[in-house]
């Protein structure tokens, strides 16, 4: 059947009450390892995502503003490569370079559809009244999920479909899950679809070190929040002002690690858990993975996804780099 695309707006929700993998089963998981280690996700509540909105802004943090640069560059010629009449958001925080590939859509007169993926209705529902305000006549079909796990819920596509991962949040993944997610990626692209990949690349160490260690000290902020955050949803102890922000560049593995680090020996109850932790002296625990990419990896790890490099697009120093990819 072919979907009606004459601005109308549906959304349909994918969560159940099974599907929260809590910040409560990944304290128990990650905290109870040899190396202390969480996922990065719960950097981001409110306070972690006004920090990191200030991140962005940052001297030393070259790639929001890189990437901004490099997407309303090629914008026009991404628009007209693809021919996509939709564009499948997935985690639609970011309305601003969304609406930079809608625009370009709408120029090149084939934007029919927006598909936002969100686990928060409230953003979903919100994105959906901005951009119908925005596009007249774009169909917009919501979708309140996990994009890990709940693209299996998304539309027929309405024509060639592009789904754009950017920011370099895809370095957040490690290897394996990396590859996993691009293929889950492959499958939502259907056939005829673009991923638009977001991507840092590998540079001078001392450049990428300096994006994580700012003068301003706002990227400590932003990693030790994270115990702000395990204090008020766990009732844990930690005392924030006894960990230290570390981040540093494993050229081995070409990728970032943000820790904490006890600069005491420290011992903390997790009240909701019923658990208790002991941080020796220097201590790490591991909050962050920030994967740097080489055009070869990139190629590589599409490939093992059964993804196409068509093109990569990326600035005048090779700070970063935005590629589009389709099913091979
Ligand atoms: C949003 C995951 C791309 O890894 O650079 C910024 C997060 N961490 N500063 C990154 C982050 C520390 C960011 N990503």
């Amino acid at each position: 059947m072919k979907p009606i695309l004459d601005g109308t707006v549906e959304v349909h929700s994918y969560l159940g009450p099974d599907d929260e993998r809590t910040l409560a089963d990944d304290v128990l998981d990650g905290l109870t390892r040899p190396l202390k280690e969480l996922p990065p996700k719960h950097l981001y509540d409110a306070r972690g995502s006004e920090l990191f909105d200030a991140i962005c802004e940052l001297p030393e943090y070259y790639q929001t503003r890189t990437e901004r640069l490099i997407l309303a560059t090629h914008a026009d010629e991404i628009a007209a490569r693809t021919g996509a009449v939709e564009l499948v958001e997935l985690g639609s925080g970011s309305a601003t370079k969304t609406r930079v590939l809608l625009d370009a859509m709408a120029r090149a007169g084939t934007l029919a559809r927006y598909v936002p993926v969100d686990v928060s209705a409230t953003t979903v529902h919100a994105v959906a009244e901005l951009f119908t305000d925005e596009y007249p006549g774009l169909a917009v079909y919501g979708v309140v999920g996990d994009f890990e796990r709940h693209l299996g819920h998304l539309p027929a596509p309405a024509g060639p479909r592009l789904v754009p991962f950017l920011g370099g949040t895809i370095g957040n993944f490690p290897p394996g899950s990396r590859r996993r997610f691009l293929r889950s990626l492959r499958t939502t692209l259907r056939s005829g679809g673009f991923l638009l990949l977001g991507t840092d690349l590998v540079k001078d160490p001392n450049r990428i070190e300096a994006a994580y260690n700012d003068s301003a000290g706002i990227t400590a902020q932003f990693n030790l929040n994270v115990l702000h955050v395990l204090n008020r949803e766990l009732g844990a102890t930690f005392d924030v002002d006894a960990f230290e922000h570390v981040a540093f560049y494993d050229r081995r593995r070409q990728w970032i690690e943000m820790r904490v680090r006890a600069t005491a020996p420290q011992h903390v109850r997790v009240e909701a858990l019923d658990l208790d932790l002991d941080f020796a002296n220097r201590e790490e625990m591991r909050t962050e993975i920030s994967a740097k990419f080489t055009p070869k990896r990139l190629r590589a790890d599409l490939a093992a996804a059964g993804l196409e490099l068509v093109e990569t697009f990326t600035d005048a120093e090779e700070l970063f780099a935005v590629s589009l990819a389709r099913v091979a």
